[in-house]
């Protein structure tokens, strides 16, 4: 049987006898329990966007320094940077409380697929019936929150009964050098070294209800948290992930794959090479330039080195041969069948016809999204229509003043004349060798010469800068009347009309896959559920081994690393490989107590053969017994192609020792304060 999968926690009974073959010493029920206390109680959605676990009864979550990157940075200034030197909260009230940030528990989740395709045969919509439901069965309680996902495209409906809580603050966080540490060139990649944690604590009125943040709010009584454990992981241990992926696209006709592998992902790769490549030689040179743009680099080089490793993935895993198979072997069981026989070989050419004809609107869909994204002079024409509106309806242009500042702190126009001069140089060429791509070359050729070149310096010295304390409507008029003004307007104009035109064909597409995946569901022998469904942020489980692998001829992996690596890799003065002095010597004294392992050393980071995704970032790495033995925090650069198709030879997700994180906050940061709150296993 199959263990690849983010699986439904209320559906995990028919996983648990593989769970059990693979290693779990618990039972399905210990992990999802609606009725009892169960696993499922200490994880929570973090802000809509990451997964936290709950790690002490008053409410201490533990997740990502990437996670609460922003938090941590919105508390920081040049006295008290904690970003650079960490935070650590002695007391309740020195905890921050963050703005916007909040936390979701699961109360429920349960499949009500009949109900909503009753209210489909009706003749109701998808969305019509599930609104209908939500309407008869609306959550009750504070900060309840009732939801309709689809699941398998619409072949099941599942409603998910959730309790926000929205007083959340900041309880302590390591420095980005420990926290970040290898930053973008480590990103994706093993052998890994980085200490992404963070943690934060969730308040409640002194009724234990939600609240939004008071001074009289009190820490969260929580019932369920996690036991940590110290004991340490093996080769071959089993390892349960529990949180929140994003989205995955394991069931796509085998041409769509190939299309986002062979077309479309290389050409957001090349975009994205030429920005990085711009930046990185800037930033080399220019320290300013190296702060200013720190933060925008790590975003654009995140998903092009997602993206690359998923390109490279496929091929060296043979993987379009074995979704070819896999999609055969469906194929054949139907047409095997005399009621189903062609259904599934019209739907696949139906969706093969489909992905010919989108190909071109998807390919210049993808050239306006990089560069919407990445030319900045369109972001500072986009605040500046924003503060012009504002102005114009006699509105308060505090918030939008605020984000002017923010993006004119971290811009170059200089270097943001050079960089996307050669992205819309791509643009531009790309439309003169493909007539069929939509690009704009008359308007780009126009405004070029109307605004005397839109890549001349004098256009981006001109632009008013540094004048966001002046009068409002001084403001609004010289924004107004710079030539850049119309830019975003324009180009997000033609790039709407041109989305509008494809909605209809991938709706077409969208709806053909709920076929798609029906066939799948019903071509396997009953009892035995090998496919899992696709992530869509909501609550799931994914379970598979610890282990290292051979990522090409003559290389192996293991399955961890040691604080040894940190200090091999340490570059003073490097903005990715520095330490901070007093770590380093803590580092350096090799005490490491009732955290080290056998051998005496400190495990940092390990793998595990588990099928995770954007979102699983803060994840719980659980063992056989469900104590708490890591922190998932990233993938293997080699696997990323698992939003595609995942394959335990070579797809790994990484996580941070949970002895490690406690060696830190014990002995680095003497945060003892929260050690004595947690519970570690016997
Ligand atoms: N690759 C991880 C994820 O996709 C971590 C990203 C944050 N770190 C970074 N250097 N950009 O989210
Ligand atoms: N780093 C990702 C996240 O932030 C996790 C992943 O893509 O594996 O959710």
């Amino acid at each position: 049987m199959y263990s690849q999968g983010m699986w439904l926690p209320n559906e995990l009974l028919e996983q648990e006898t593989n769970m059990k073959s693979k290693g779990m010493t618990m039972s399905a029920s210990d992990i999802y329990s609606i009725n009892s206390g169960s696993l499922k109680d200490a994880i929570v959605h973090f802000g809509g966007f990451c997964t936290g676990e709950v790690i002490s009864d008053q409410g201490l979550v533990l997740t990502n320094h990437h996670c609460g990157y922003s938090a941590i940075q919105s508390h920081s200034s040049v006295q008290n940077d904690y970003l650079k030197n960490g935070f650590w909260a002695k007391s309740f009230s020195e905890e921050k409380p963050n703005e916007g940030l909040f936390v979701d528990f699961i109360v429920s989740i349960d499949d009500v697929s009949e109900s909503i395709q009753n209210f489909i045969a009706k003749g109701l919509s998808q969305n019509e019936a599930i609104d209908s439901f939500i309407q008869v069965n609306p959550a009750i309680g504070k900060g309840m929150r009732s939801e309709i996902k689809p699941i398998y495209f619409g072949n099941q409906f599942i409603l998910i009964v959730s309790q926000r809580y929205s007083d959340v603050r900041l309880v302590g966080a390591p420095p980005s050098l420990i926290g970040k540490f290898g930053a973008d060139t480590d990103n994706w990649v093993w052998p890994r070294h980085t200490g992404d944690f963070s943690f934060f604590r969730i308040y409640a009125s002194p009724d234990g209800s939600p609240a939004e943040y008071s001074p009289e709010n009190i820490p969260l009584k929580t019932k369920n948290p996690l036991t940590i454990s110290l004991e340490g992981v093996n080769e071959g241990d089993f390892s349960l992930i529990y949180g929140f992926p994003g989205r995955t696209s394991n069931y796509l006709p085998v041409n769509e794959v190939s299309q986002q592998i062979d077309v479309l992902l290389p050409i957001r790769v090349e975009l994205r090479e030429i920005i990085l490549d711009k930046w990185d030689s800037a930033m080399r040179i220019n320290p300013v330039v190296k702060i200013q743009y720190a933060s925008k680099y790590a975003s654009v080089s995140n998903g092009w080195k997602k993206w690359k490793g998923q390109i490279e993935g496929i091929e060296a895993s043979y993987g379009i041969d074995t979704l070819k198979k896999r999609q055969e072997r469906m194929i054949n069981y139907h047409s095997a069948n005399n009621k189903n026989a062609f259904v599934a070989v019209d739907q696949l050419e139906r969706f093969n016809n489909q992905t010919e004809s989108l190909e071109n609107a998807r390919k210049s869909l993808i050239y306006f999204q990089e560069i919407l994204r990445n030319w900045e002079l369109l972001t500072w024409s986009r605040l500046a229509n924003n503060i012009v509106r504002l102005s114009d309806e006699g509105k308060d242009l505090k918030g939008a003043l605020r984000a002017l500042i923010e993006f004119e702190k971290n811009y170059n126009p200089e270097l943001d004349r050079r960089s996307s001069r050669s992205l819309v140089q791509n643009w531009l060429s790309a439309g003169e060798k493909d007539t069929l791509l939509t690009v704009p070359i008359d308007y780009i050729n126009e405004t070029n010469s109307f605004l005397q070149g839109l890549f001349s310096p004098a256009l981006y010295k001109s632009l008013p800068i540094g004048i966001a304390e002046l009068d409002a409507n001084f403001i609004a008029d010289s924004c107004r009347n710079h030539l850049a003004f119309d830019l975003w307007p324009d180009l997000l104009n033609r790039y709407r009309s041109l989305l509008m035109k494809t909605n209809k064909l991938e709706k077409d597409f969208q709806s053909g896959m709920k076929e798609w995946m029906s066939l799948y569901l019903s071509s396997v022998d009953e009892g035995e559920n090998i496919f899992a469904p696709d992530a869509n942020s909501t609550m799931r489980v994914s379970y598979g081994l610890i282990g290292g692998f051979s990522p090409r001829d003559g290389a192996n992996y293991n399955h961890n690393t040691t604080t040894e690596g940190i200090l091999e890799k340490y570059i003073p003065g490097d903005y990715e490989f520095d330490l901070p002095q007093n770590f380093k010597k803590t580092l350096e004294n090799r005490e490491f107590g009732r955290y080290a392992d056998n051998d005496g050393q400190l495990s940092v980071c390990f793998i595990a053969a588990n099928h995770t995704s954007g979102g699983n970032s803060g994840s719980p790495a659980l063992n056989s017994k469900g104590h708490l033995i890591g922190l998932n925090f990233d993938r293997l650069w080699e696997g990323t192609m698992s939003d595609f198709y995942f394959t335990t030879q070579r797809c790994r997700n990484i996580m941070v020792d949970v002895r490690y994180i406690m060696w830190v906050v014990d002995k680095y940061a003497n945060a003892n304060r929260l050690i004595e709150e947690m519970r570690f296993a016997d």
